[in-house]
């Protein structure tokens, strides 16, 4: 690193080094930070209080939080660049989790909790205190199981061989036996405090770490029997040192739709809403329900790991060195690259734009083709999209498309009845509205979509306080699993769901 700073967030006492002039949006989120409307600048959920050093304050900042918060050393985290050293404190780990969410009742409970997001590639566990609410501690990880597969269906095609499944099981209770018990070290020194662990994440991840045979996941019809709670004592799972837990991983809403997904809607209200919204949560498996407190319908669609960079030439994940954003300045690529620097690849949310400026500028066709038949459409130095990349993107966009007019039709819902359509998920969170309405990714109004974050987590933390119905019987019977794998439209609506909208450009 050429010029670093020193960035130290508190209360929880990380501290890291980044290069100066990087923007806090970039590096936080590595570090748990969530920024609920993914950096728009419109949720305040992202501020953070200067301690020591500077962080300028702007015209947005002040119209945004207020003078007083401003003078006071209040900034949005995802309107600023490190341009020195920094001590920072991070609202959101001091709040109460629920200020925001007053809709759902809240009773105090005693002891601690562990709200675990336990993803195909990343965890995020957070340590809560279940009489304030309070977050007292955050740990994230990639997920080990990672070495055997990147995605879902080769994490499921190496558990089904050998002893594939039992190494898998292995690795994540492990994984999360090791954070769970960082956490709770510095935190209970009384082991008489009893702590309550929930844990939420797709179907797979369910399976694996509950010790399930996913043989059934591996082949149409793609279903599984067993998708209610898993329950153990920390001792069942040899976390030693954590032995007395009471371990909860929530049920799943239907096959390859998690207890991420039914986390979603604890954490958005849809399942309390009037009115029928959407949630859509966009990774390997585009998970979707559609609804209100009525009635809801939900599926999952195979969008392969374009969304996470994946099977994409110079793809990678959100991080350092990728392409984030991409826009038209004067008919040319203008690139945003993760924690400045030489871009070193492509994200999620950079493809979609990329696609966008690419159908913009009439250099991508409607169908998917590249215009002139040229070989790729080059970005910056060094990275360029190709043709394959393109199809990749279309597979992802249309299978999420289709899923949501499938759900919509299914449920008697217009488009344009919606009042609202959670994004949710990293990928969610930043990927541009407009450029995912462009690409036909998200057919609805660019207005009724919100990025909510990581709902799973939220979703998680709400089920920490939540005694009245464990194995959420009754919401999970409002809601109806729709196979789309068995659906003969299916694959007509997909087709059509590729091909890119024609546009201005
Ligand atoms: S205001 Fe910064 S993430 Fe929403």
């Amino acid at each position: 690193m050429n010029d670093p700073v020193r960035i130290e967030l508190v209360p929880l006492n990380t501290a890291f080094q980044v290069e100066r002039g990087t923007p806090l949006q970039d590096v936080l989120f590595e570090h748990g930070v969530e920024f609920p409307c993914g950096g728009e600048g419109h949720c305040l959920g992202c501020r953070v209080k200067v301690l020591d050093g500077a962080l300028p304050a702007t015209d947005e900042h002040r119209r945004a939080l207020g003078e007083e918060a401003v003078r006071a050393g209040w900034r949005l985290a995802c309107r600023c660049r490190a341009e020195a050293d920094l001590r920072l404190e991070i609202s959101q780990w001091e709040e109460a989790i629920l200020v925001d969410h007053a809709a759902v009742s809240f009773e105090p409970g005693r002891g601690l909790g562990v709200a675990v997001d336990l993803g195909t590639t990343t965890l995020v566990a957070q340590l809560v205190d279940l009489q304030t609410g309070t977050v007292l501690g955050v740990r994230t990880g990639l997920n080990p199981q990672a070495r055997h597969g990147g995605d879902i269906m080769s994490r499921v095609q190496f558990a089904v061989a050998g002893e594939g499944r039992e190494r898998l099981t292995g690795l994540i209770r492990r994984a999360l036996g090791g954070m769970i018990g960082e956490l709770l070290a510095g935190a209970r020194n009384d082991p008489g405090v009893p702590v309550r662990v929930r844990i939420v994440g797709n179907t797979v991840m369910h399976h694996l770490f509950c010790g399930l045979d996913v043989e059934p996941l591996s082949h149409y019809p793609f279903e599984s029997e067993h998708i209610g709670p898993g329950r153990f004592k920390g001792s069942d799972l040899g976390w030693g040192g954590a032995a007395d837990l009471e371990v909860v991983f929530l049920p799943c809403l239907g096959s390859f739709v998690g207890s991420d997904i039914l986390a979603g809607l604890l954490a958005t209200g849809l399942h309390e809403s009037p009115s029928p919204a959407a949630l859509i949560d966009l990774g390997t498996n585009g998970e979707i329900v559609v609804g209100n407190a009525g009635g809801m319908v939900c599926a999952s669609t195979a969008a392969g790991p374009a969304f996470e960079g994946a099977r994409i030439s110079r793809g990678m994940r959100a991080a350092t060195g990728a392409i984030s954003q991409v826009r038209l300045q004067d008919g040319s690529f203008e690139c945003h690259v993760l924690g400045g620097g030489p871009a070193r690849g492509i994200c999620g949310s950079g493809l979609v734009d990329a696609a966008a400026c690419g159908l913009d500028l009439g250099l991508i066709q409607p169908s998917g083709r590249l215009a002139d038949r040229r070989a790729g459409l080059p970005l910056t130095d060094g990275v360029a999209l190709t043709q394959a990349d393109i199809r990749e993107l279309q597979l992802a966009k249309g299978a999420v498309a289709a899923g949501l007019r499938i759900l919509l039709e299914r449920s008697g819902i217009g488009a344009q009845d919606l009042a609202a359509v959670h994004l949710a998920g990293a990928f969610g969170n930043y990927v541009s509205r407009s450029s995912a309405r462009r690409i036909g990714l998200l057919e609805c109004p660019q207005e009724l979509v919100r990025p909510v974050g990581n709902t799973a987590l939220l979703g998680a933390k709400l089920a920490l306080f939540d005694d009245a119905d464990e194995d959420y019987t009754g919401l999970r019977a409002r809601v109806r699993h729709v196979p789309l794998g068995s659906d003969l439209r299916f694959q007509d609506v997909f087709a059509e769901a590729m091909l890119f909208p024609e546009g201005t450009g």
